[in-house]
């Protein structure tokens, strides 16, 4: 569900026009809409959030957004502002987190490659917790600890060995993945662990995929690493918390093809799995908070036509979303304003210089001439967080919409920003 909708034959984001922004701010351009933002955290927050006065005994959940998925200050500091946490993968993002004001007792930290610097940086800071992916991580992290005199609170991060019937390369939970301990060996781990004198274990972490479309794979995991906690109980090993991963998906088509659920229905089919066991379950969406609250505004600069395709050439390219290029993702693209002309079939290219630089291809949309905008969908997540400045392309703007204001979140990069640092 989002706020990006036609009002007659213009584009909206919640109430103000697409074509507005394009003009004013120029292209390619990212559009946030603060409401929707707002809806999806709090699907998040009220369905695994907890209720104390509802008399739930289980302590509140936390609700941590991967900031992989858009690291923007802005929308940090609003779903801050919202009781979020953060899931971190490295120093930056830790940076980031905090400076918009997430507290560091939210913030948990995976990753199969933390530095000694990245490692003392999160120490200092008290994050809550190291989601751990290796033996050698976790000799490390004790040895750091050591040094700078603190004892680190971690979690195993567990391969559950599920398929999330998902993209190859967004799945995480099959044991030919980098990911995570075997959840196997998980049991020996914990006892290694628990006689290091610089660890403190309170938590288990298990992460199988991204856009996951279907409840199962979630809940064959959770029962694997239910399984697990109840060894480590039996052998007096007992946990605080549970964090489920991320990668509740988001419907990239209009119509009925894709219908990922909701985080209401996860929450059912999980929670009662976990009542009564005294743990703090932790969330770590991205994509589902962030995937449809934005979308990537961009012009057509010409049309061209040769013996087998027709091209829409538009001035946002692989650098800009790199995700069809990349995974060959489906993203809807859609007019700014919509006109009757008739459905032709074309591949929406960029001006990269790269065959795989494209937005769609073979798609069928209305006929889109050189000057007019179109929108891409669904680009709020893993768009402007993996943009680059491939060919020497600044970065896009990005905006947030708020009713029927606008504000600009992060100025369009400059050819200056392209040469900062070099010497
Ligand atoms: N937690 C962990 C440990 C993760 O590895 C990920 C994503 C998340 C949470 C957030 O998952 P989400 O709720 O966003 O599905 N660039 C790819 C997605 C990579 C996801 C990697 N891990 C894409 O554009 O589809």
């Amino acid at each position: 569900m989002h706020y990006f909708a036609y009002k007659g034959d213009d584009l909206y984001a919640e109430d103000v026009p697409l074509e507005k922004l394009a003009r004013d701010y120029g292209t390619p351009l990212y559009v946030y809409s603060k409401r929707t933002l707002l809806r999806h955290i709090r699907a998040y927050s009220e369905a695994f959030g907890g209720d104390p006065s509802r008399g739930d005994e289980s302590p509140m959940g936390i609700v941590s957004f991967a900031l992989k998925a858009n690291s923007n200050g802005a929308i940090l500091g609003l779903l801050a502002s919202e009781g979020a946490g953060a899931d971190i993968v490295s120093g930056g993002e830790l940076f980031r987190a905090l400076r918009a004001g997430i507290p560091a007792s939210k913030i948990v930290y995976a990753g199969v490659g933390k530095t000694a610097d990245e490692i003392v940086y999160a120490l200092k800071k008290n994050i809550l917790m190291f989601n751990v992916e290796s033996d050698e991580e976790l000799e490390k992290i004790n040895r750091v600890a050591g040094q700078a005199g603190r004892k680190a609170p971690v979690a195993l991060r567990v391969n559950p060995d599920v398929d999330p019937l998902t993209h190859p390369y967004i799945s995480t939970g099959l044991k030919k993945y980098k990911f995570g301990v075997p959840i196997e060996e998980a049991l020996e781990f914990y006892m290694k662990a628990r006689k290091m004198e610089n660890i403190e274990i309170i938590g288990v972490h298990e992460h199988i995929g991204s856009q996951l479309t279907r409840i199962a794979p979630f809940r064959d995991a959770l029962e694997k690493v239910l399984a697990l906690i109840e060894k480590l109980w039996a052998s007096g090993i007992k946990l605080k918390y549970l964090d489920l991963g991320g990668g509740l998906g988001i419907r990239y088509r209009r119509g009925e093809s894709e219908k990922p659920p909701e985080p209401a229905a996860l929450a059912k089919s999980l929670l009662p799995l976990v009542k009564g066991r005294g743990l703090t379950v932790i969330v770590e969406p991205g994509r589902s908070v962030a995937g449809n609250a934005g979308v990537l505004l961009t012009r057509c600069l010409y049309r061209k036509k040769t013996a087998v395709k027709r091209f829409v050439i538009v001035d946002a390219g692989m650098n800009d979303l790199v995700r069809p290029s990349l995974y060959g993702a489906y993203h809807e693209i859609i007019p700014v304003r919509r006109n009757r002309r008739a459905a032709l079939k074309v591949d929406v290219v960029g001006p990269i210089c790269e065959s795989g630089d494209f937005l769609a291809t073979d798609r069928r949309m209305p006929a889109v001439l050189a000057g007019e905008f179109l929108c891409v969908l669904g680009a709020g997540a893993y768009g402007f967080s993996m943009s680059s400045n491939y060919n020497s392309r600044p970065h896009p703007a990005e905006v947030m919409v708020d009713g029927g204001e606008v504000r600009l979140i992060r100025k369009r990069g400059t050819y200056r920003d392209l040469i900062r640092g070099e010497l």
